[in-house]
C-alpha cells in the first residue's frame, strides 16, 4: 500500500478499489459526455448567476449524478465535493472531489478542451485522480507513490530552468481582480515566456505534469477544477503552491503548478497574492 507524503499509510482503506474506480468511472462518464457533446446543438445551456460566460447544461448535472451514484454505490462511506451538486458527508476520512465537465465553455461552443475530473482526497491530502479527455482518448491518472500516467506512459514535468524554455498555461476569472492576472502576463512576456488559455484547468494541470506545459497559473480557480491534476503534478515531480490553505477546498484559491526547475522564477512573477487572500 503507498503513503501519504508524511509517511502515514491510511490503514484500512482499499485505495487499489478506490483508484481503480476513479479511472473506469472517469472513463464511462467521458464516453457519456461524447454523447451529449455530439448532439450539443439540442442541449440547453444557462448560465450561472447571470454571467453570461459561465455556463452550464444538463449534461453537467447528469454526468455528476452519475459519477455521484458510482462511487456511493461502492463506497457509501465515503464523502463527496460537486461542483454541480454540493457536498455530502465532509468529515469521511475519503472525500472525492470531482468536476463532472471542466471546460463547459468549450463543450456547448464545440471546442474540443473539456475531460472529466475525478480526484480523491484521503484525511486532508490531495491523494488519487483519474482526467479524462474523450476527444483525445487520453486518460491520466495517478496515486500517491505509485507515479503520474496518460494512458500507460508515465509522466514527468519539463526540465525547463528558464519560462522562456517553454508554454505557461493561464486563467483567470471576473470573481478575482485583473490586477491579479495581467501584471503576471506582462512579466512573463517581459522574461521572454509565452502563454496559453485553453478553457480547462485541469487539462491544463495534468498537461505540466505531462511536460507539454512548463506551467499553469490561475488567479482563481476551484478545488474540484484541479484536486486530480494536483496529485498527477505531484507525481511527476512537479511544484505546486500551498492551494489548500483557508478555505481552499471549498472555495478556492489561486493555483500555481509547474516544472520544478521554473516554479520559483513563476511565483515570483506571481507576487505576494498567491499565498495571500
Ligand atoms: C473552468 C475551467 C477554466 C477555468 C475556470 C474554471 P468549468 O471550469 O477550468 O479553464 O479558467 O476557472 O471554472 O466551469 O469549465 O467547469
Ligand atoms: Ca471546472
Ligand atoms: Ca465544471
Amino acid at each position: 500500500m503507498t503513503t501519504t507524503s508524511t509517511g502515514v499509510t491510511p490503514a484500512g482503506l482499499d485505495i487499489d478499489a478506490r483508484y481503480s474506480a476513479a479511472k473506469s468511472i472517469a472513463q464511462e462518464a467521458a464516453r457519456l459526455g461524447m454523447e451529449y457533446y455530439i448532439r450539443r446543438e439540442d442541449l440547453e445551456v444557462m448560465h450561472k448567476g447571470g454571467n453570461r460566460q459561465d455556463v452550464v447544461s444538463i449534461a453537467d448535472k447528469n454526468l455528476e449524478d452519475y459519477i455521484r451514484a458510482q462511487l456511493t454505490e461502492r463506497f457509501p462511506e465515503d464523502g463527496f465535493i460537486g461542483e454541480e451538486g454540493g457536498t455530502a458527508d465532509l468529515g469521511a476520512r475519503c472525500i472525492w472531489v470531482i468536476d463532472p465537465i471542466d471546460g463547459t465553455a468549450c463543450f456547448v461552443n464545440g471546442l474540443h478542451n473539456w475531460c472529466v475530473s475525478i480526484g480523491l482526497m484521503i484525511e486532508g491530502e490531495p491523494y488519487l485522480g483519474a482526467i479524462a479527455d474523450p476527444n483525445h482518448n487520453e486518460l491520466f491518472h495517478a496515486c500517491l507513490g505509485r507515479g503520474a500516467f496518460v494512458n500507460e506512459t508515465p509522466l514527468k514535468a519539463h526540465p525547463a530552468q528558464h519560462v522562456r524554455e517553454g508554454v505557461t498555461g493561464v486563467g483567470t476569472t471576473h470573481r478575482r481582480g485583473k490586477e491579479n492576472f495581467i501584471p503576471f502576463l506582462t512579466g512573463l512576456l517581459n522574461e521572454g515566456g509565452m502563454f496559453m488559455r485553453n478553457g480547462s484547468g485541469a487539462l491544463m494541470t495534468a498537461y505540466v505534469a505531462a511536460g507539454r506545459l512548463i506551467g499553469y497559473y490561475e488567479s482563481l480557480i476551484n478545488s474540484w477544477d484541479c484536486l486530480a491534476g494536483l496529485v498527477m503534478v505531484k507525481e511527476a515531480g512537479g511544484r505546486h503552491n500551498d492551494f489548500f490553505r483557508g478555505e481552499g477546498l471549498l472555495e478556492g484559491n489561486p493555483l500555481l503548478v509547474a516544472a520544478p526547475g521554473v516554479y520559483e522564477q513563476l511565483a515570483g512573477l506571481v507576487g505576494p497574492s498567491l499565498d495571500s487572500d
